[in-house]
């Protein structure tokens, strides 16, 4: 067994261990876990403590995969929902879809039971239009939200608030192995715009039988890249997990236009053993770490991707 999470993770990250070691199926103990971090207000990427998007609209990403059947459930761009990994669950055992979006996704969530849920806090609600009022002419003010968005969606984003997202690896007692992604995604964002979070194979993948890898920060660039099946598939040809994720960083390296900024990966292999690299993140990179013969789980330093030591 092993659970592997990004720092934001704090909150439901001992809930999930606690479940895998009562042998629950990890996408269930993940699912409980992620559920946590979700309406934990302090968690400041993902659910309630999230950032909305240009119209001051909360819009949540999730993704779940099971690696065993590789089925996947994902929604993007939610309203008015908690929590959203459990709704991308729903998708995956409900509909004979992978992924739903926006209205038809909250369409879903009301037939399934699931709350219509006041997901804006309010002081995100302060921070988002303080931040709007200062790059709006008056007459923008004025006429706002009839006001042309696009040209405010380069330059109102702060990278270092605004891309975070939480994802957890599971493998569990049956040797399942499977992926859990939750993001209120990039502040100020373009309504309707997805991250790589509900995307499987660019912020999540799932595979039981050679490993899982998962994706925070710049989803416009692992969509490019195909960062996380990339991972997947690199394992499936016979390269070690370390060479797995640094030939993934090479490729997001290689990116030259487009928005560039960072992107770190998680990732873990069926053998018990996982990396977490940045690329391009001027903080240190956290994580959360636990496997049966460990007391606690730890939080660890993430390593810097390096271009000059690849393989
Ligand atoms: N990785 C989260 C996002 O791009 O929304």
């Amino acid at each position: 067994m092993i659970l592997l999470a990004n720092s934001e993770a704090w909150p439901g990250f001992d809930k999930t261990v606690e479940l895998l070691k009562l042998n629950a199926c990890g996408i269930d103990a993940m699912i409980a876990g992620i559920s946590e971090v979700e309406r934990e207000i302090k968690v400041r990427s993902v659910g309630y403590g999230g950032w909305p998007n240009m119209l001051g609209k909360m819009e949540l990403d999730a993704g779940v995969m099971d690696g065993t059947t590789r089925e996947v459930g994902s929604v993007g761009a939610v309203p008015d929902t908690l929590p959203v990994a459990a709704l991308a669950h729903e998708v995956m055992k409900r509909l004979p879809h992978v992924m739903l979006t926006g209205e038809g996704a909250r369409r879903f969530a009301t037939e399934i039971g699931f709350p219509v849920d006041e997901v804006l806090c309010e002081d995100s609600k302060r921070v988002w239009w303080e931040r709007l009022e200062r790059e709006l002419s008056t007459d923008e003010r004025k006429a706002f939200p009839d006001i042309a968005l696009a040209p405010l969606s380069r330059t109102i984003t702060d990278p270092e608030r605004v891309r975070d997202t939480t994802v957890f690896l599971a493998q569990d007692f049956a040797k399942g192995i499977h992926a859990v992604t939750s993001t209120s995604g990039w502040a100020w964002k373009y309504p309707g715009r997805l991250g790589d979070s509900p995307i499987p194979g660019a912020g999540f993948y799932a595979d039981s039988r050679y490993g899982a890898a998962a994706c925070t920060h710049t989803g416009e660039m692992t969509m490019r890249c195909g960062t996380a099946r990339s991972i997947v598939l690199a394992l499936r040809l016979g390269y070690s997990l370390r060479e797995a994720v640094d030939m993934a960083m090479e490729d997001l390296a290689q990116l030259k236009t487009g928005f560039l900024a960072g992107v770190v990966i998680h990732a873990i292999d069926a053998w018990g053993n996982h990396d977490v690299a940045s690329f391009q993140c001027p903080q240190e990179i956290k994580y959360w770490f636990w496997e049966p013969k460990m007391a606690n789980p730890e939080k660890r330093i993430a390593r810097k991707y390096d271009l000059q030591h690849t393989t």
